[in-house]
């Protein structure tokens, strides 16, 4: 039976593009299932799966819940504003808890990077990061690359612009790492002032101009302004950030071409995107948010590594 090359899923650095590939192939043996008028396997149905999210998800935490109950998994989900952590209990313990109740993997969101590597050194069950702060948001990643690969037919040799606030960006960093691996060019665009200092050592184009990322691309992939992280400043008004690099259908209509646009949500709709924009066909953000079941099934059961797809 084929398998993934590490127990855990922490990022996408570390990984292969044979994972990648063995992952998007069962992805899409998973997608069949969940187009199907039963949704279900039994494939993970010995399997208890904790969703520890110690930071705010809508998509990540709903579609997790929902690829391990499409696997037929014992869930268990937990929110640390609601837990003990309130009264002081550490991570390691808190999870040496959950897991003194036989859980067997865990999908882990943290605030803190490396959160989800320092419980794979001191513990023995599978370690999903669901996004560690500004590092790492693996399943992200690869959800957001078997959708352009779903839509353009391959990522190899394919132009992804990633454009916005890639300082603060757990999202940018894995995309990066993940379309790299699978052959596609990758540029980033933003205000000088939301770019991380060494992502010149990270083989990518940079531009600052967003017309002319546009121009370049087959894909922009826009993300987020994270005000949550911006301790400081970063750029004069969310007004003026929207005029130099929101995407309108304007400046998509001014282009030469017909690109796809991708976000990860939550959008800050009049930000980053128009609205006319995040609505188009031109928008895959609900195809991703769709692939985004099918990625994670592919995930969990890869890394349990046990029984067959269709039984
Ligand atoms: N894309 C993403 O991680 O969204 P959530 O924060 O809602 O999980």
């Amino acid at each position: 039976m084929s398998k993934l090359s590490d127990k855990h899923l922490l990022g996408i650095k570390n990984l292969t593009r044979a994972d990648i590939d063995l992952i998007f192939q069962t992805a899409d043996n998973f997608k069949d299932v969940i187009n199907r008028p039963i949704k279900k396997v039994p494939s993970l149905r010995d399997i208890t799966i904790a969703n520890i999210f110690f930071e705010n998800s809508t998509r990540t935490r709903l579609s997790f819940e929902l690829a391990e109950k499409r696997l037929s998994a014992d869930v268990v989900n937990f929110s640390s504003s609601s837990s003990s952590v309130k009264k002081g209990e550490t991570l390691l313990d808190t999870v040496n808890n959950i897991l003194a109740m036989k859980v067997d993997m865990v999908v882990m969101r943290h605030g803190s990077p490396g959160a989800p590597h320092f419980l794979a050194k001191h513990i023995d069950a599978n370690i999903v990061n669901a996004g560690d702060g500004t590092h790492e948001h693996p399943t992200q990643a690869l959800l957001d690359t078997y959708s352009i690969r779903e839509r353009l037919g391959t990522v190899e040799g394919k132009k992804v612009a990633i454009i916005g606030d890639i300082l603060h960006s757990r999202v940018a960093m894995s995309n990066i790492f993940a379309l790299q691996k699978m052959g596609a060019e990758v540029m980033v665009c933003g205000p000088n002032t939301l770019l991380p200092k060494h992502i010149d050592e990270l083989g990518l184009q940079v531009e600052l101009d967003v017309r002319k990322a546009l121009e370049w691309c087959d894909v922009a992939n826009v993300l987020r302004i994270q005000l949550e992280r911006q301790q400081i400043k970063y750029f004069p008004s969310l007004r003026e950030y929207a005029l130099y690099y929101g995407i309108n259908k304007q400046l998509l209509d001014s282009l030469s071409k017909q690109i796809t646009i991708m976000h990860p949500g939550p959008i800050n709709r009049g930000v980053e995107l128009s609205s006319d924009v995040a609505d188009s066909e031109h928008a895959i953000i609900l195809d991703q948010v769709e692939n985004g079941v099918a990625v994670r099934m592919a995930v969990l059961y890869l890394l349990a590594g046990i029984g067959d797809i269709t039984n």
